[in-house]
């Protein structure tokens, strides 16, 4: 009889789906059930019509910036503005250097949508929330997407002040925002990385520090969840294992990108060096300083990129 109960219960799709939810809840992923990620694309959808029915012309570009970096917003014309709290879904930006605006405007005609400030996996958002701004994009049709972030050099070439291109990222954040159900709308189930930062935006960003004058560096930048800053062994094992610059940003994004068939270019600007050998303490303050002087030149080659796609 109870073996029977059991059965017809288990054959029923609707009590299946209640025993899914509630083993999803349990292991503390809710973002890994399908109910959530029908959802979250709908949110995304409603933020990107909200956005949708105030611009007049849909973006091509989006920018994305960090610590200290708001102010690389100057390499746009800006014709509109939102506080992330006035959008619906939107999460809100819990870190100081952190704008918390969404900007619309144009460089030289190309539209272009641009955060001031982003969301990390430190604060506590998820990878889904980390990602939720690209998934708007994506829904606004953004093709490109420029990212920068705030990094520590480990590369004895990099010197602060110093800009890198990404060429290439480790993720070892231990998430991914495209765990769970996939989104067959928004992407392929297994995105190929292979050339997750576009050559072609490389080629761009290395001419425009040419012709401006700016020393551009490229490497390879491995991402941490954060927020403890990195111990004198984690820097000899980032170097051992091929990292040039190291930060707490950017890889969700990037994959996110990815899988939304984007064009990637990363920038981090080094804020501070670390040298295993001789330790010394980085102070966030100073980190924020070197991001908000080096902001201009970053201004300058996302304006020289935008031009030029
Ligand atoms: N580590 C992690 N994130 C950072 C650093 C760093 O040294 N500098 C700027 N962002």
């Amino acid at each position: 009889m109870v073996y029977q109960v059991v059965v017809a219960l288990y054959n029923n799709t609707f009590f299946r789906k209640v025993i899914c939810q509630i083993v999803c809840l349990t292991a503390q992923k809710p973002w890994i059930n399908i109910a959530a990620m029908k959802s979250y694309k709908h949110k995304a959808v409603e933020a990107a019509q909200f956005l949708k029915d105030h611009i007049e012309k849909l973006p091509q570009i989006g920018l994305l910036t960090g610590t200290g970096l708001g102010e690389s917003a100057t390499a746009l014309d800006i014709s509109l503005s939102f506080e992330y709290k006035d959008i619906p879904h939107f999460p809100a930006t819990t870190v100081e250097s952190h704008f918390g605006k969404l900007l619309f405007g144009s460089i030289r005609d190309k539209p272009i949508i641009a955060m001031q400030g982003r969301f990390h996996l430190y604060e506590g958002y998820s990878p889904l929330e980390v990602t939720f701004p690209v998934r708007v994009m994506q829904e606004l049709g953004v093709k490109t997407l420029i990212l920068s972030n705030a990094a520590g050099g480990l590369s004895p070439r990099l010197q602060t002040g110093d800009l890198m291109i990404i060429a290439d990222h480790i993720n070892l954040t231990g998430s991914n925002p495209l765990v769970g159900p996939n989104e067959e709308s928004w992407g392929a189930r297994f995105p190929d990385m292979t050339e997750a930062y576009d050559k072609k935006l490389i080629t761009l960003a290395e001419n425009a520090g040419k012709d401006a004058g700016i020393r551009l560096h490229k490497g390879v930048y491995a991402g941490l969840q954060g927020p403890s800053l990195e111990t004198p062994a984690e820097i000899r094992f980032l170097q051992t294992i091929g990292a040039d610059a190291v930060g707490f940003s950017t890889i969700q994004e990037v994959i996110a990108a990815v899988h939304a068939d984007m064009q990637v270019l990363g920038l981090s600007i080094i804020t501070n060096v670390h040298d295993p050998l001789a330790p010394t303490p980085a102070v966030v303050e100073e980190i924020i300083a070197v991001a908000n002087s080096a902001a201009p030149k970053l201004a300058t080659i996302i304006r020289q990129v935008a031009i030029k796609i």
